[in-house]
């Protein structure tokens, strides 16, 4: 790969974690996901959450529906279940055999649409250890919940009080750290030792890739950079960048881009989430650009991903442009609108 290349072209990738939600929004999200990537692993933290595979069978169906709306065939959503304290070990088993992708823990209370989820993990041990057996991934919002615990420490805390004793008792339960942003987080999943397979991996977004902790109080409150986990300190971004563009196969792309209206960002309490959708992989392109090694990109776009969830990488191409991309300030959502990142804004790199 040339020095600056003003083009580059790799694998069409996949997001190995959004949320799209249902419902009247959903064609819309979807169609800016559908632009750029191939399947993306579909969050199940409705409302009421998707714990059944019944429950995800037919949100499969809704999502379908849109997807034929929108003309595209060629999309494929990987559903999740949402872990509660009362998944059993039946669930697990049928949902292998169904080809659900993986269960969701959720810490109850940590996150938007979070109050089902799980209390202590003490309640799912039969769940996890089928899971293990069937071969069947957990992904996990890394925070405890504990209101003692500051919001900035809530994911290094993760790490010891849960994460660390959860791989002890199951080493071979295949786990993705979502969403990381921490340096601890980082090198956690850089340094674990696994026994022969690899059993850990970590996504991470667009946004703790390029903005740190400052971009939610830049000149006075930004709510569209507030998303779960909070963004951190330089020296957290500096750490994710760092893994994400070392070629290091467990660090792979999930936007978590979570939409939520603009009216329930711009609120005195307002909802936690970021909105990357529009243009992810130009907002991905530009953080490895930063640290000359857009040729890394490819690799966590679109090869590690369907590696650790064994399935095939993708076959078609996706060409990036180094060519600014103007982003609206907000965008349709259903009868109502979203701000996207960089609203208003430019994005350095467009879909070609
Ligand atoms: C997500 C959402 O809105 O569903 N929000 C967020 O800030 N990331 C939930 C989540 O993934 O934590
Ligand atoms: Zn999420």
């Amino acid at each position: 790969m040339p020095m600056n290349p003003t083009q580059i072209q790799l694998i069409q990738p996949d997001d190995w974690h959004l949320h799209i939600r249902d419902g009247a929004v959903m064609k819309d999200v979807l169609a800016d996901t559908v632009r750029q990537f191939a399947r993306a692993i579909i969050m199940p933290n409705l409302k009421p959450p998707v714990t059944t595979v019944d429950l995800a069978n037919t949100y499969r169906a809704r999502i379908l529906a849109q997807l034929k709306l929108l003309d595209v065939d060629s999309f494929t959503p990987l559903m999740t279940l949402y872990l509660t304290n009362n998944t059993s070990v039946d669930e697990v088993r049928k949902a292998k055999l169904a080809g659900i992708a993986a269960f969701k823990l959720y810490p109850a209370g940590a996150t938007t649409n979070s109050d089902a989820g799980v209390s202590d993990l003490k309640h799912c041990h039969a769940a996890l250890e089928a899971m293990q057996a069937v071969g069947m991934p957990l992904l996990v919002h890394g925070e405890v919940t504990n209101s003692q615990v500051d919001i900035f420490d809530r994911e290094a805390v993760f790490i010891d009080q849960v994460l660390e004793p959860l791989r002890k008792t199951f080493p071979e339960l295949k786990i993705v750290f979502e969403h990381i942003t921490t340096l601890q987080a980082a090198h956690y999943v850089r340094d674990a030792t696994t026994a022969g397979k690899n059993t850990i991996a970590a996504t991470i977004t667009p946004q703790h890739l390029l903005m740190n902790r400052n971009a939610i109080f830049n000149g006075g409150i930004r709510p569209h950079h507030y998303c779960l986990p909070v963004l951190k300190r330089e020296e957290h971004r500096l750490a994710l960048l760092e893994v994400a563009t070392s070629g290091n196969p467990r660090f792979f792309l999930g936007t978590d881009s979570a939409p939520h209206a603009k009216g329930a960002k711009e609120a005195a309490c307002g909802c936690a989430g970021c909105y990357s959708a529009f243009n992810a992989m130009g907002l991905y392109a530009e953080a490895f650009e930063s640290v000359g090694k857009l040729d890394r990109l490819e690799g966590f776009a679109s090869f590690f991903g369907p590696d650790f969830y064994t399935l095939p990488r993708n076959s078609k191409k996706i060409t990036l442009v180094k060519q600014a991309q103007n982003i609206p300030h907000e965008l349709p959502l259903g009868s109502e609108t979203i701000v996207p990142l960089r609203a208003g804004e430019t994005i350095a790199w467009s879909l070609g």
